[in-house]
């Protein structure tokens, strides 16, 4: 071989080498700079059935970049920064217009939660100081805005996490020193009911328990997961029915150390139930973080485990890189999970987070074991602590937040305070995709369990063996966990070319989720999945039974 040889000999086996070491990238996902800054930094996000979505942040930190219209302020002499305020923490970003309106907050719903109700009214729960006991309600109407109950919990609730429950009110779990549930609206039971396994897992100085995973099982039970350890748990007799193993390193994932989680979409049979978890950091990460500037490697696992099987126990995956504070958004296909978001090193809390990971992952859950991952394009913006993602009506994830600072900093940190907005775009929505893409043309708006509906849709190229409908809940976005996040495959009959129609028109028959305990009552994005590519959502609605 002549020298230039030998030298493209070796090259073509290093870059061989470093296509067989690095997963695949797929260019296909594509990142969309929506909004340069909206104003406030979306700590908290919920999609309503309006297409706009609700962002909002603290109230205590000073001035927000995003003014109060009509001279309005906020006088609140208990804030700790500013007690005469006339910027707003909140705002609604219409994904239509790309347009944003200020809202009006008077208490602070700093680390908060929230359900919608079956009207889809936003129901938000706690936060801090002024606000750490109040329930906050925001209907999705054009020109609506907050209104507050200052007192409405009945035990301040700092990082809780709440879930829809099949009668369609909530039930708000845990906060921190707060080791409780209660309900909203108070129509069960009007006080705070002692939860032994938040008590038990509050690890001193570090915490660990705080914005647990929680979803509601198929049999009406709540699988509850905090720091290291779940249960299968009856909120109406406080039984708990079953205690899962730990997690197998015996490692935190909730908050400080925060991974993420998703309950696996659930077939229309409800059997087989799985809950993934993915990333978080490990014990000890939080204190040496703040103690320390000490920032340990974030955790390269998730853990799988079917919560109905005989014997549960946690499957380990590895992903492809390790990762804290991820965000996991269920995407409508049904087939893959984005792990977007977040650091490789360090933990949740101010300043304590190191290494933005900026390449999403996707974790598609029926493929074989081993490849499960995929990497995406990255974005060019780092989401470290307090961002968030959620799913759109169109498909798009819609992407905000990081602010690991007390404060609005713009400049002189680490990772300056965020508030732009970016929308992710799967592969499904790659131009190229175009004609498998169905549109939906008819279809009810309101659902009723169990029944046999029909939806109509249209598409260039169908493929009848492999037409699914997907029905997906506005899922509420904060600290690494989307509380009431839900895909439901449903039980479809084959498709059919539309009688009487246009090329192109076609009809399944699909049946509605067959109870509360499936699917809880309220809003659903509905769609119609045509070889793996969706359409765009439409909204129905399920009335409490
Ligand atoms: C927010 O406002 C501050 C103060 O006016 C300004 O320095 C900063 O550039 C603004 N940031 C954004 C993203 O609009
Ligand atoms: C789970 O976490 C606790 C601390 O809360 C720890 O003492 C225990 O050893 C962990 N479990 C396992 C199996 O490592
Ligand atoms: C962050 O912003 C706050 C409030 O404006 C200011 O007091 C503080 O000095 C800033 N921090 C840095 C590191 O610039």
């Amino acid at each position: 071989m002549k020298n230039d040889d030998v030298h493209s000999f070796f090259l073509v086996v290093v870059l061989v080498l470093a296509a067989a070491l690095s997963p695949a990238v797929a260019t296909a996902a594509q990142w969309q700079l929506l909004k340069s800054s909206i104003g406030v930094s979306a700590m908290h996000m919920q999609l309503l059935p309006n297409d706009r979505v609700v962002v909002f942040d603290r109230t205590d930190f000073g001035p927000s970049n995003l003014s109060l219209p009509d001279g309005r302020c906020r006088d609140d002499p208990r804030d700790w920064t500013l007690s005469h305020d006339c910027t707003a923490h909140a705002a609604e970003y219409d994904v239509a217009t790309n347009a944003v309106r200020a809202l009006t907050l008077e208490t602070d719903p700093w680390c908060s939660s929230a359900t919608l109700d079956p009207d889809g009214r936003l129901v938000q729960t706690g936060g801090a100081n002024d606000g750490e006991r109040a329930v906050r309600y925001f209907n999705p109407c054009f020109d609506c805005d907050w209104k507050e109950e200052p007192a409405g919990l009945a035990a301040p609730r700092w990082y809780a996490t709440n879930h829809v429950l099949p009668d369609g009110t909530a039930i708000v779990v845990g906060g921190r020193s707060q080791p409780s549930f209660e309900f909203v609206p108070k129509n069960r039971i009007t006080s705070a009911v002692v939860l032994p396994l938040l008590r038990d897992t509050n690890d001193p100085g570090e915490l660990n328990n705080l914005y647990p995973f929680v979803y509601l099982n198929v049999d009406g039970n709540l699988f509850i997961f905090a720091n290291n350890r779940s249960i299968l748990f009856d909120y109406n007799t406080n039984t708990v029915f079953r205690e899962y193993p730990p997690t197998p390193d015996g490692d935190p994932r909730n908050y400080p150390c925060a991974g993420s989680s998703v309950l696996l979409p659930l077939p229309p049979s409800g059997d087989n139930v799985q809950v993934l978890i993915c990333g978080g950091a490990p014990r000890g990460a939080f204190v040496k973080a703040s103690t320390q500037k000490l920032f340990v490697g974030a955790l390269k696992t998730c853990l799988r485990m079917g919560i109905n099987d005989p014997s549960p126990t946690w499957s380990i995956e590895t992903m492809p890189s390790a990762r804290v504070m991820g965000d996991m958004v269920l995407l409508p296909d049904g087939d893959e999970v984005l792990i977007v978001n977040g650091a490789a090193a360090g933990s949740s809390g101010w300043e304590l987070g190191r290494d933005p990971v900026l390449a999403p992952v996707g974790y598609r859950p029926g493929a074989p074991a081993g490849v499960r991952f995929e990497v995406k394009t990255p974005t060019t913006v780092p989401r470290m602590y307090h961002s968030s993602a959620v799913l759109l009506r169109d498909g798009r994830v819609l992407v905000g937040g990081s602010n690991p600072h007390a404060f609005y900093n713009f400049t002189g940190v680490d990772y300056p305070t965020d508030l732009s907005l970016e929308a992710y775009s799967p592969e499904y929505l790659a131009p190229e995709k175009a004609k498998l893409r169905p549109r939906v043309v008819a279809a009810p708006k309101d659902l009723v369990y169990g029944e046999r509906f029909t939806v109509r849709f249209d598409v260039a190229a169908v493929n009848e063996k492999q037409v699914r409908v997907t029905m997906l809940s506005p899922s509420f976005a904060t600290h690494s966990f989307s509380m009431n996040q839900r895909l439901l495959i449903l039980e479809a009959e084959e498709t059919a070319p539309a009688v009487e129609e246009d090329e192109w028109v076609y009809e399944v028959a699909v049946v509605a989720p067959r109870s509360a305990f499936i699917a809880p009552p309220g809003y659903y994005m509905l769609f119609i999945v045509n070889g793996g590519i969706p359409s765009e959502g439409i909204w129905v609605h399920i009335q409490p039974q």
